[in-house]
């Protein structure tokens, strides 16, 4: 199967608000809005098919000095493990890179494929500055939050 990577369009982020939408409904993500998605689509790559259709995306967050995020990061069932979510995480990996964050976290289910890529976990502790930007204002938050923080020192 042909895809393309690129940064995300506006045009994109209705396709993004429901591909995170069907992950958000398994539990596997959490749900963002659509206000939300328009304001990060800078943050946003994305993977098409020849036809236009929208098959996964990963959003590179920066969070503070030497620190950001890899989140929202989804293939859709049908595509995956051909190397999507690999090809995602590693667009937003190169940028972080080139931008000179040195510090790499995600928070996730997927332990094993982020491994893969060169993460380890971490203490949620260690990273403050994600607990009090977003975290609190999560339902998880404090007790029930069952993701894994994991970090990849760049
Ligand atoms: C995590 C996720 C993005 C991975 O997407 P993917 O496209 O399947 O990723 P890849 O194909 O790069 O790698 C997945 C697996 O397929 C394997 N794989 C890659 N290319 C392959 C190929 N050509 N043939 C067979 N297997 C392959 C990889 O080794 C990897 O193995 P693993 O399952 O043991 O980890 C996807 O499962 C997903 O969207 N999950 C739900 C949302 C989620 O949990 N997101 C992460 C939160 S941050």
């Amino acid at each position: 199967m042909e895809t393309v990577l690129c940064s995300a369009r506006v045009a994109d982020i209705k396709d993004i608000h429901a591909l995170l939408l069907k992950a958000a409904d398994k539990g596997r993500l959490l749900p963002r809005s659509l206000a939300d998605l328009y304001r990060h689509t800078r943050d946003f790559y994305v993977l098409k098919e020849q036809d236009g259709r929208l098959i996964g995306c990963c959003a590179l967050s920066v969070v503070w000095e030497d620190l950001a995020e890899i989140r929202s990061l989804y293939v859709c069932e049908e595509a995956r493990r051909h190397g999507s979510g690999s090809l995602l995480a590693k667009a937003c990996m190169k940028e972080a890179q080139a931008m000179g964050v040195g510090r790499l976290f995600t928070l996730t289910y997927e332990t094993g494929f982020f491994a893969r890529l060169g993460f380890r976990e971490t203490d949620k502790d260690v990273l403050p500055q994600k607990i009090w930007a977003d975290c609190v204002h999560c339902p998880k938050f404090p007790n029930n939050c069952d993701e894994t923080a994991m970090l990849c020192l760049l």
